[in-house]
């Protein structure tokens, strides 16, 4: 996916400068190029074998190194690079970067880069909050550079706070995202996601098994084709994306409420898995044990989301929906799609066991009126990459 893209990446010396050479090898698998550079002081953290042997690569150090600078010097180093990530960025690298300082060869290559540089923090917490660290990051964003985190969490120091270096995963996405051509620039996609919850009483609800990630990594991947996404979710565990818009919702009706109200829509894609009834009486008091030996909930069909979307008047040219299925998946996939008039229909198995649901990996079937695609089992993040290429390719 990133073949013939140069990733420069910068490692200061920091503690979490261990977790860089797992972001090496994350990046060497998506084919990149990465071309190492280490300050001094990242040598007391890992070693300049480790990152030569994962990257395949040389590993840049020195600023008056004879040898380099002959064959490759600072400069063409700077301008080889697509994108310079600074992993981890450290309070006094970046202090350096944004006072225009060129002590060693890492600070003098972002000095010299043209391409875009991003910013890993990673920092205790009482050093990333103080005054003199947020001016330098302010005043680095001014300047063009990115950041990706930090993150909250807890510390190698046992404090806890903003400071941690992000999840590779994410880092990963950012790098993703950063090279993807945007295809779908200028198209407003609506997706829905996560779980609904129906309410019985003021402490109990009914719910289902979705974690919202499949949801989640379809909105990453259209965001990365350029796409205004709308992310309309229910209850998730995952983390959201980042989008234009995000409109969290709890039940049925509120997201039928939300998705409806939604204005001048090229795409939508129905994932979230909505709840079919809801409690027909809510409690407004919690229900008591004593006077309920034997409960009995009636429970009444939710409004059909996708169904009402794909047909009205004026609706989205293109309407995708997921079709969560036990038994005769393709089938009753293929029956969903006529029944509720979506155009194309991602069918999944979500049987107990083969953790589709929850899990990270996805097997889907894309259904349309010319018929049935099966894709292999695919990492979530994959088939919303792939989803997006496919809608990018009809619309
Ligand atoms: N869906 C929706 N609104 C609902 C129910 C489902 O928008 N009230 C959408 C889902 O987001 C999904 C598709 O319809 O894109 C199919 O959902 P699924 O749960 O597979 O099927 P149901 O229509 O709920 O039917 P059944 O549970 O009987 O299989």
């Amino acid at each position: 996916m990133l073949s013939g893209k140069k990733v420069l990446v910068i490692i200061c010396g920091g503690i979490a400068a261990f977790k860089v050479l797992e972001l090496i090898r994350k990046l060497k698998n998506l084919n990149a190029d990465v071309i190492p550079v280490m300050t001094p002081s990242a040598k007391h953290f890992i070693t300049e074998m480790s990152v030569a042997c994962l990257s395949g690569s040389k590993v840049y150090s020195q600023l008056f190194d004879l040898t380099d600078e002959t064959e490759i010097g600072h400069i063409k180093l700077a301008q080889s690079a697509d994108i310079i990530l600074v992993a981890p960025a450290t309070a006094d690298f970046m202090a350096k970067v944004a006072a225009g300082i060129c002590s060693n060869l890492a600070e003098t290559v972002v000095a010299a880069a043209s391409c875009k540089v991003v910013m890993i923090p990673a920092m205790n917490v009482k050093m990333w909050d103080k005054k003199a660290n947020q001016r330098v990051v302010s005043t680095l964003k001014d300047d063009g550079f990115d950041f990706i985190g930090p993150s909250r969490g807890e510390m190698a120091c046992g404090d806890f706070g903003d400071g941690r270096f992000e999840e590779v995963e994410e880092i990963q996405n950012y790098v993703e995202q950063f090279f993807q051509p945007k295809k779908l620039e200028g198209k407003r996609v609506l997706v829905t996601s996560g779980s609904t919850l129906e309410i019985i009483d003021p402490v109990r609800f009914i719910s289902n098994r979705s974690s919202g990630r499949q949801g989640v990594d379809i909105a990453k991947a259209l965001n990365a084709y350029g796409a205004e996404v709308i992310f309309i979710s229910g209850p998730s565990s995952v983390k959201p994306p980042v989008v234009s818009e995000i409109i969290n919702v709890e039940t049925a009706d509120q997201m039928y409420e939300a998705v409806v109200a939604q204005k001048n829509i090229d795409v939508v894609i129905c994932v979230a898995a909505v709840g079919d009834w809801q409690i027909k009486d809510t409690s407004n008091n919690k229900l008591k044990k004593e006077m309920n030996k034997e409960l009995k909930l009636t429970l009444i069909q939710n409004r059909d989301i996708l169904k009402t979307v794909a047909n009205l008047k004026n609706r989205p040219s293109l309407v995708i929906g997921f079709a969560a299925e036990t038994q005769n998946v393709i089938e009753n996939a293929k029956k969903k799609r006529v029944q509720k008039n979506c155009d194309w229909i991602l069918a999944n198995d979500v049987s107990r066991g083969n953790d589709t649901m929850g899990g990270t990996f996805n097997k889907v079937s894309l259904i349309t009126s010319a018929g049935v695609e099966n894709w292999p089992k695919l990492p979530k993040s994959e088939v919303g990459f792939r989803l997006a290429q496919k809608i990018a390719e009809v619309i």
